[in-house]
This record gives C-alpha cells, sequence and structure tokens, in this order.
C-alpha cells in the first residue's frame, strides 16, 4: 500500500466521521462477501476495474459516484473479493439483495479481541512443553528434519511485533526465500530496517478501526506494525523466536535459553488488533473483521503458508459473517494452514470459537513447571501458592477482604472479590489482603487502597493458577486451598500470612492438565464437528514483550521487560502454527487438512503420570477441552494415515451443514450427507436417532507396503462398528475408504454428550481418533 493513498483515505475518513454525526449517526461499517477474484493477480482484472466494480454496489445505494467512494473502506483486490463500507441497515439490506453478493455483516468493534486470559474469569518439543525457556527434551531430529522452519513463512495477525527484541535477530539466517511477496511497512517508529530475514515482513491495518473509533490516538498505540501491547511479540517470539540466552520474566522466573517452536521459521506480522479508546491495553483490544480480512488478503498473496490467528469472540458467529472463517477458508483453498485459539471463556461449555473445520482449533493446557510459592498461616498450616511476582519474605496482618470494604460498595454476590472502589483504605492500609479471584484488577485495588501484599483465592482455576507479575507482593493460591484461608480469617483473632517469594520448579507432576479457562465443546455452529481439535501449552507461557507496555498492561506499572509470562489459548496457538510450520517444512506436498490430521491422530491423551489428562481440578478431562489431546510434535511428522480433505470436501460440508455456502460457483448436490459424513480426524455426531453410518478415507503417508488394523474403544453406551476393520496399502500415497457405524444403545443417555475414540495401527504408527455422540 502505497502512504499516498493512504494519507488520502484517512483524510475522507474524517470527513466522513463528521458526516457520520452530523447527517446519519445509524452508519455502521458492514462488509459486503463476494466470494474470491476469478483472476487473482493474472492481471485480467485491473486493481482499478475492481475498485470500479466495488464502487458500483454502492453507487447503487448512495447514488452518487463521489458517495460510494466516500464511504468506502476496503475494497479488497488480491484474492478475497469483497468490501467494506459505513453504510445504514436498510442500505446494508439493499445491498445483500444484489447479485454476486454472498453476505453482508456488520465488522462491530467488540466482537472480536485477542485470547489472552482476562481478570476476571475468575515438548520434549513434553513433547510440546517448550515455552521459551523450557527447552524440548529431544527436539533434534525432529526439528534438523525441517531445517528448523527456515524456508516456512508464517503469518500473525496480531497487534504487532517489537522488532528490537533479540528473540527476532536474523543473525547468520540464509537470505529469505524467493517465494516471498510481501512488504515492511513503515509507520510511527517503525520502517524497512526493522524487518529483516527473520521478520521479513510487517502490515498493520486500521482502517476500520478508525472508521469505528476516529482517527488512532498517538497515545494508544504505534500507527505502524509495533506493538505496543505485548501479545503479539509474545505470540510471534513462541513460533519462531531464536535461541536467546540468560532470558527470564521479571524477578528471574522461568530463567533458562529462550527459543521459539520453529527458531528459523521466517514470520510475516499483520497488525490488526488496536486498544479501545478509554480502556487500558489490559482491559479491552478489538480485531475488526474487515481489517482481519484485509490481512488475510495480503497474507496470502504475500506468500505465507501458516497463519497464526490468536483472537476470537466470545459468541459463535456463522461463518458467513465471521472474517476469520473467510479469510482462512481462502486461505485454506492455497493450503496454507490456519491456527486459530480455541478462547478463554471455560469451563462454561459451548464457548468454545473459531470452529470451522477448515480451522485448526487450540485449547490451552500447563506445562510440567510452577513457580510455587508457599504462604505460612499465622497457625502454622502452609498453602501452596503460586507466583511470578517477584518480591522479599514477609508477614502481614492479613484481612479477608469482605471484612473491609465500604460499606454499599459491594453485594453479596461481589464482596469479597477486591472489585474497583470497594476496599477501604483506612481498614486495609498496611494489610494484606485475602481475595476470593483474582487476577490483575484485584492485586492492583488491594494496592490502590493502601494494602502492602495480597493473597488472592482463585475459585475457578483448580491447581492451574494464572502467574501475574503484581506491584505488591502476592501470591495466588489454588481453589481448593482458598476455604482453609478462608475459615483461618474468621476464626482467628490478629491473623497473618507470610509470604514467601517463588521457586521455579520443573518436572512438576501431574502435566499437562487442562487450562480452567479453555472454552469448552460442544461446537455451537456445527455440533457434528468436533471442537477444539487439539491442545497445546497455554498456562504461564514465557515469550518476548514489548518494551512499550508493561507486565500488566496497566498505565500504573512503568516496568519494562523484554520477556514476559502470560496465559491464554493465545498462547497455545503459536504452539501449534510452529509445529505446523516444521510440518510443512517437512512434507511440503502436505494439503492443510493433512498438516492438521497429522497433528490431531498423533495427539496424547495422558499426562506425565500415564494417566488420563485431567483437568485442573483433578476430573479427567474431554475431548470437548482437548479435542483429539495434547500435540506431540516430533510424532506428527510420522503419522502413518492422514485424513485429507480438499477444498470440494469444504464446499460439501457447507452444503449440509449451513444453508449459506461461501462459494456460489459451486453447486450442492441433490443428496446431502451428513455434515458427520465429513472426512474429519475426529467424528461427532450430535443428536443421534438410533443409528448413523459415516464415512471416512485415509491416506498412506507412511512407507509402502502396510497393513492396518482397527481398534475402538466406543463411548460409554454406544456401539460403534468400523468396516473394513484391516486396510491394506500397496504404495505410499494410496487412499482406502472405511465406514463407521454408530448406534445408540440402552444405556445411551439423551442429550448428554459420551465420548470414545477409535484407532488404525500398522504396529508402529497409532492414528487415533476422538469420538463425540449424544442420543437424540
Ligand atoms: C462477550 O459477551 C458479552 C455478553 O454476551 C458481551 O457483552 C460482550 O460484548 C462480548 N464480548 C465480545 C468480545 O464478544
Ligand atoms: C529507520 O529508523 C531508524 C530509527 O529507528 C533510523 O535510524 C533509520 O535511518 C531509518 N531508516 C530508514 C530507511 O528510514
Ligand atoms: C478498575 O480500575 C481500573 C483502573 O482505574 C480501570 O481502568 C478499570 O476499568 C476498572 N475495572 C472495572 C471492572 O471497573
Ligand atoms: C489440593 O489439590 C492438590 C492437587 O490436586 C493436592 O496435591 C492437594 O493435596 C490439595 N490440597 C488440599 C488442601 O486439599
Ligand atoms: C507388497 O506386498 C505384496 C504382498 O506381500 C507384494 O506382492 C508386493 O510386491 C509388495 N509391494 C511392495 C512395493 O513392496
Ligand atoms: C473411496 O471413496 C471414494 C468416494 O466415494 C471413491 O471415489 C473411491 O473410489 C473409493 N476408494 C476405494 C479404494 O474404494
Amino acid at each position: 500500500m502505497n502512504n499516498q493513498y493512504y494519507v488520502v483515505l484517512i483524510v475522507s475518513l474524517l470527513i466522513l466521521l463528521v458526516n457520520v454525526s452530523t447527517s446519519s449517526a445509524q452508519r455502521q461499517v458492514y462488509i459486503v462477501y463476494l466470494g474470491e477474484h476469478r483472476h487473482s493477480h493474472s492481471g485480467k482484472q485491473t486493481w482499478e476495474e475492481i475498485e470500479e466494480m466495488h464502487h458500483s454496489y454502492l453507487q447503487a445505494v448512495k447514488g452518487s459516484k463521489e458517495e460510494a467512494k466516500a464511504c468506502i473502506i476496503y475494497s479488497y483486490k488480491n484474492v478475497i473479493n469483497g468490501f467494506s463500507a459505513l453504510l445504514t441497515p436498510q442500505e446494508a439490506a439493499t445491498i445483500s439483495e444484489m447479485e454476486g453478493v454472498i453476505s453482508v455483516f456488520h465488522s462491530h468493534p467488540t466482537k472480536s479481541r485477542l485470547h489472552t486470559t482476562r481478570s476476571w474469569h475468575g515438548m520434549s518439543l513434553l513433547e510440546a512443553n517448550w515455552d521459551a525457556t523450557r527447552q524440548p527434551i529431544n527436539p533434534g531430529r525432529f526439528l534438523r528434519r525441517a531445517g528448523y522452519g527456515k524456508n516456512v513463512i508464517v503469518g500473525v495477525l496480531d497487534s504487532g511485533v517489537w522488532p528490537e527484541s533479540q528473540s527476532f535477530n536474523d543473525e547468520g539466517m540464509e537470505p529469505i526465500p524467493s517465494s516471498w511477496k510481501g512488504i515492511c511497512e513503515s509507520g510511527v517508529a517503525f520502517n524497512s530496517s526493522h524487518c529483516n530475514r527473520k521478520l521479513v515482513g510487517a502490515r498493520y491495518y486500521l482502517k476500520s478501526y478508525e472508521a469505528n473509533f476516529g482517527p488512532l490516538d498517538p497515545k494508544l498505540d504505534f500507527r505502524s506494525p509495533r506493538d505496543i501491547n505485548g501479545h503479539g511479540t509474545h505470540t510471534s517470539s513462541t513460533i519462531g523466536g531464536r535461541r536467546v540466552r540468560n532470558a527470564a520474566a521479571i524477578g528471574g522466573f522461568g530463567y533458562g535459553t529462550a527459543t521459539g517452536g520453529a527458531p528459523l521459521v521466517r514470520l510475516a506480522i499483520y497488525k490488526v488488533c488496536w486498544p479501545i479508546p478509554g480502556q487500558t491495553p489490559a482491559e479491552g483490544n478489538t480485531c475488526l473483521d474487515d481489517d482481519m480480512l484485509a490481512a488475510f488478503d495480503d497474507a496470502i498473496a504475500d506468500g505465507v503458508q501458516v497463519i497464526s490467528v490468536s483472537i476470537g469472540r466470545n459468541t459463535s458467529t456463522p461463518y458467513i459473517q465471521d472474517g476469520i472463517a473467510i479469510g482462512s477458508l481462502h486461505a485454506v483453498k492455497r493450503n496454507i494452514v490456519v491456527a486459530c485459539s480455541a478462547g478463554n471463556s471455560g469451563p462454561t461449555p459451548f464457548t468454545v470459537t473459531n470452529v470451522a473445520p477448515w480451522i485448526i482449533t487450540v485449547g490451552a493446557s500447563s506445562i510440567d513447571r510452577v513457580f510455587s510459592s508457599p504462604v505460612l498461616l499465622g497457625n502454622g498450616a502452609q498453602v501452596q501458592g503460586q507466583s511470578i511476582t517477584p518480591f522479599k519474605k514477609g508477614t502481614y496482618p492479613l484481612v479477608y477482604a469482605a471484612d473491609v470494604e465500604i460499606p454499599g460498595t459491594t453485594t453479596t454476590l461481589t464482596n469479597g472479590l477486591c472489585l474497583n472502589g470497594t476496599l477501604s483504605p483506612r481498614l486495609v492500609r498496611g494489610k494484606a489482603v485475602f481475595c476470593w479471584r483474582g487476577d490483575t484488577f484485584q492485586a492492583l485495588e488491594v494496592q490502590r487502597a493502601g494494602g502492602v501484599a495480597t493473597v488472592l483465592g482463585n475459585v475457578f482455576d483448580g491447581i492451574g493458577v494464572i502467574g501475574r507479575p503484581y506491584l505488591i507482593p502476592g501470591t495466588v493460591v489454588p481453589s481448593n486451598q482458598t476455604l482453609g484461608i478462608y475459615n483461618y480469617i474468621a476464626t482467628h483473632l490478629n491473623p497473618t500470612a507470610t509470604l514467601t517469594p517463588a521457586k521455579t520448579l520443573i518436572g512438576t507432576k501431574p502435566a499437562p492438565f487442562m487450562a480452567a479457562f479453555t472454552s469448552r465443546g460442544p461446537n455451537f455452529i456445527e455440533p457434528n464437528i468436533l471442537k477444539p481439535d487439539i491442545t497445546a501449552p497455554g498456562l504461564n507461557i514465557l515469550a518476548a514483550w514489548s518494551e512499550a507496555s508493561s507486565p500488566l498492561n496497566v498505565p500504573s506499572d512503568r516496568r519494562v521487560v523484554k520477556f514476559q509470562i502470560d496465559s491464554g489459548t493465545s498462547m497455545a496457538c503459536p504452539h501449534v502454527a510452529a509445529v505446523a510450520a516444521l510440518l510443512k517444512a517437512i512434507h511440503p506436498d502436505w494439503s492443510s487438512a493433512a498438516i492438521r490430521s497429522a497433528l490431531m491422530t498423533t495427539a496424547k491423551l495422558s499426562n506425565n503420570v500415564g494417566k488420563p489428562i485431567t483437568d485442573s481440578l483433578g476430573n479427567t478431562a474431554t475431548p470437548f477441552q482437548y479435542g483429539a489431546g495434547h500435540i506431540q510434535p516430533s510424532k506428527a511428522a510420522d503419522p502413518g494415515l492422514v485424513y485429507d480433505a480438499s477444498y470440494t470436501d469444504y464446499l460439501l460440508f457447507l452444503c449440509s451443514s449451513s444453508s449459506n455456502l461461501l462459494d456460489p460457483s459451486f453447486t450442492c448436490p441433490q443428496v446431502l450427507p451428513s455434515p458427520s459424513n465429513f472426512n474429519y480426524p475426529s467424528l461427532a455426531i450430535s443428536n443421534l436417532r438410533s443409528v448413523l453410518t459415516v464415512r471416512r478415507s485415509v491416506t498412506n503417508v507412511g512407507m509402502g507396503n502396510s497393513t492396518y488394523s482397527v481398534t475402538i474403544n466406543p463411548p460409554p453406551g454406544y456401539s460403534v462398528r468400523i468396516s473394513p476393520a484391516t486396510l491394506y496399502f500397496g504404495a505410499a500415497g494410496e487412499k482406502q475408504n472405511f465406514s463407521i457405524t454408530v448406534r445408540a444403545g440402552r444405556a445411551a443417555r439423551r442429550n448428554v454428550f459420551a465420548f470414545g475414540w477409535y484407532s488404525w495401527s500398522d504396529g508402529i504408527h497409532l492414528v487415533r481418533s476422538p469420538i463425540s455422540v449424544s442420543k437424540a
């Protein structure tokens, strides 16, 4: 994009915004989706012609060409065909009836945000037990086979990048692959010299942001690919950070040599998320659909092979109104792998997002590391807490938040939560405060009221407590310890707590377990596709951070760090993107479906004590939390068989799953199969009447002759038959079909999901698929 064009556009937007407030207050940003350009980059249709065509739709409702030009925000020209514009609901409705229009949807400023954990939710590559400083146990062969990812380009849609981080140095890297066609876009505190052989490209997208919020406040963010938040720096360094010695979070936590999953991979940064005016970065950011679609359109044209998107929404949106789903379908059509975060709205069911079957949906689990920080109560009881806040050992008078609140600021539902403005400075000064739940804002409230330390009792997180580097001594205790502290305060005069600085412990057991916050199935949009697909490390993950940010991401925190520990499915997604990039390097001819299949069918279901993976409360977790299981990168390189799927298969799936088709050039068949029939590496059947038979096809990606036999672990209450039970493959690349018949038995319970799995094995490979089924 050339700068002149950009400036002109901003000026016209400014004029527009003035118009909006005066004439037509109800204009909003709508995306008009038209499918795909027929002649992408072949020169048959010039960019001017495309823009003209987009204007013609607008001219039809606006009356004049000038008005059409004035209201358009984006005109997608590379691959995606469509545009966004400021329209009234009536104008949007009119356009949606026009020829060639697939969908018209509102690009709403609160729809999507980054998927880090929020305050009030209250690998041997283990395999995949890396965060930056948890070194892979035996990564050598797999990483070497993949050339450490050096020929693969990964696009990251996020909040930008901090290019000075040592994680992005390009020392000794080979020249950029010639397939790269992207650019390094200049802007505030960012120019072409900030890109290098590691950060091969960087762009930013804020036209829709500015159409919604007005011109970007230069105090809120850089008008450039530079990351003020830290999130984008964290996710991109998790994917492709170089080896950095002596890396650690503030306080020295997680000390070691940092590295990303694919240390020589090339990173292309697409900044699409921006701070919401009036909110701190920790509270609010937004990633608008049309800004994201523009990024997808460029990333595809730029030549990325993997796209990582740690962005989502807390409610499910139909594919046809979902910029991430639409953008990724265009990407997947070109065999670009798209990995997305599942969301942080667990443990509530039906919360998983980014559920389109062409996306790899990633849940979050723990690694085998804790930051142990015991709390010694005045009665001698010791409570196991965790902390990543640096502090010195100290003993403090301990009060319970509900006992020291300003009267009238809380209700019976909110007392003890240390919500903003609720603590009485008179009663809190000089004390340690015990709060229920707990995260950044609770610790800040204690500090505001003059408290000198805090003990946060997280009722939801079980043992999976989220670490934050607070500004006062603070320890978070697992949920099963909270009642002990509460009772101690309630029954003792002058209670005290001694907080002990945390030690980093590694090799902890059990690990992995599922993070409490990870979003859960069933899939709200299409319950016959199991989501999430897989889980990867996302709890207390160390990676690079923006030096324009602070560890807590609030203005009162002025600390600057190079590395930071953060939690969320946002942190899990880039682990999978990194492994996908390594698989791309090893198997350049594999489709994105084959890569997803390899990741899923080789995932593991057990933890490091040989037991089934649990949730953070110790209950056995289900595929609604981890999908096929926990990622095992080196196993995924050699899966034996894959469940492949072509673009046409996705369109067939859309025919049977939703009445809205994303590609009108495709005609749905007369007889539609069940969406469960889609050749997915997992099997989900929702509302089974009595019996259903679905088909699957597997491709031999192993060596030549092999015989695979099936093992079935049916969901309790159901019978599962697979036919044939043995598959013979002559050569590599051969496909074989089989059918799966699932029958509800007497013990099957209505509207309750039951889980099982089936697997194929040739004695060397184990190709496992989870099953979820519910009876109507
Ligand atoms: C999440 O859901 C709540 C309640 O439904 C809504 O108010 C909020 O705007 C949503 N946020 C996002 C990011 O979708
Ligand atoms: C880019 O910015 C740096 C400072 O950050 C400056 O030293 C350099 O001259 C600039 N390069 C170009 C090509 O503008
Ligand atoms: C809590 O206080 C902070 C800092 O003043 C403010 O930014 C934030 O909006 C408040 N949070 C809530 C939930 O009210
Ligand atoms: C809390 O849970 C942990 C992990 O499951 C366990 O080791 C510990 O003994 C439990 N503590 C209490 C007080 O129940
Ligand atoms: C595969 O095995 C069959 C039967 O054992 C044999 O006839 C055939 O030659 C083998 N093919 C290869 C490629 O090894
Ligand atoms: C598998 O099924 C597909 C689609 O029905 C069919 O075209 C193909 O011939 C079958 N392959 C085998 C080996 O039976």
